[in-house]
């Protein structure tokens, strides 16, 4: 069998609050394979961003591994992390978290400053990701002169410039309208698809509940249930009215 892209065994993350401790993660053992459409679902609190953080080499566990495209993220050097994360791993956030004064270009440019690339192959890579979000004549444009949507759009873009095998987005459509967020849910399944780009998501908006084809239940820090979801990919509503 194929090594799985990501594995996380007895997972635990800790905080300590003053005399108390709060259990983010509580012995959360999961795997993911190359090419999932994968989301943590669960109420506020339940632990869905500790446990892309740690995925994501961004936070590291109290206990319990997290293996990673084979490395123990635990025993990564923080620079080794960062090599991980520059190479193999696109984030998006809720927030869209764009450098206000680039440009879109720049902003989507950023992440192959750091890969030695030649800047025709970086032209070429980032022309190629805004017009998978069909964003290459904003190229100019700074993001305050976008809408929320086409601001996420670039964030997308920024994500998967440098081909990565894993995308983390937790809660993207937390600040986008619906038509919004159906046109990003879109755009990333097709990424899904035709890059076989690993989508793993935190949320708990109906909308990208609907989009998943595998969907995780976090509860106190700890898997409440793990299923093959429909992955509907649909915009209208899911009605159990045969009128
Ligand atoms: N840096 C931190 N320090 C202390 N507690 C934290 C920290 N980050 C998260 N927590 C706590 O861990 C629990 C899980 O948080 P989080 O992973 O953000 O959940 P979710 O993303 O599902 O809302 C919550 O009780 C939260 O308050
Ligand atoms: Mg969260």
């Amino acid at each position: 069998m194929a090594e799985p892209l990501i594995q996380t065994v007895d997972l635990t993350k800790i905080y300590p609050m003053g005399e108390h401790h709060i259990t983010a993660l509580n012995q959360v053992s999961l795997t993911f394979s190359r090419g999932e459409f994968a989301g943590l679902v669960g109420p506020s609190g339940s632990g869905k961003t500790t446990l892309l953080n740690i995925i994501g080499t961004l936070d590291t566990p109290t206990s319990g591994t997290a293996i990673v495209m084979g490395a123990d993220v635990s025993s990564l050097s923080a620079s080794q992390a960062a090599q991980l994360r520059r190479q193999h791993i696109g984030f998006i956030f809720q927030t869209f978290n764009l450098f206000p004064v680039y440009t879109v270009y720049e902003n989507v440019e950023f992440p192959l400053l750091l890969l030695g690339l030649s800047p025709s192959e970086r032209r070429r890579r980032v022309m190629e990701a805004l017009e998978w979000v069909r964003l290459a004549d904003r190229a100019r444009s700074r993001p305050s002169q976008l809408s929320g949507g086409q601001a996420q759009r670039v964030a997308i873009a920024r994500a998967i410039v440098k081909k990565p095998a894993i995308i983390i987005a937790d809660e993207p459509t937390a600040n986008l309208d619906a038509e919004n967020s159906f046109n990003i849910l879109d755009i990333m399944l097709n990424l899904n698809r035709q890059l076989s780009i690993t989508f793993l998501f935190a949320t708990h908006d109906e909308k990208v509940i609907r989009y998943l084809r595998r969907k995780i239940t976090l509860f106190d820090g700890r898997i409440a249930a793990d299923e093959e979801n429909g992955g509907h990919n649909t915009r209208s509503p899911i009605s159990s009215n045969s009128s």
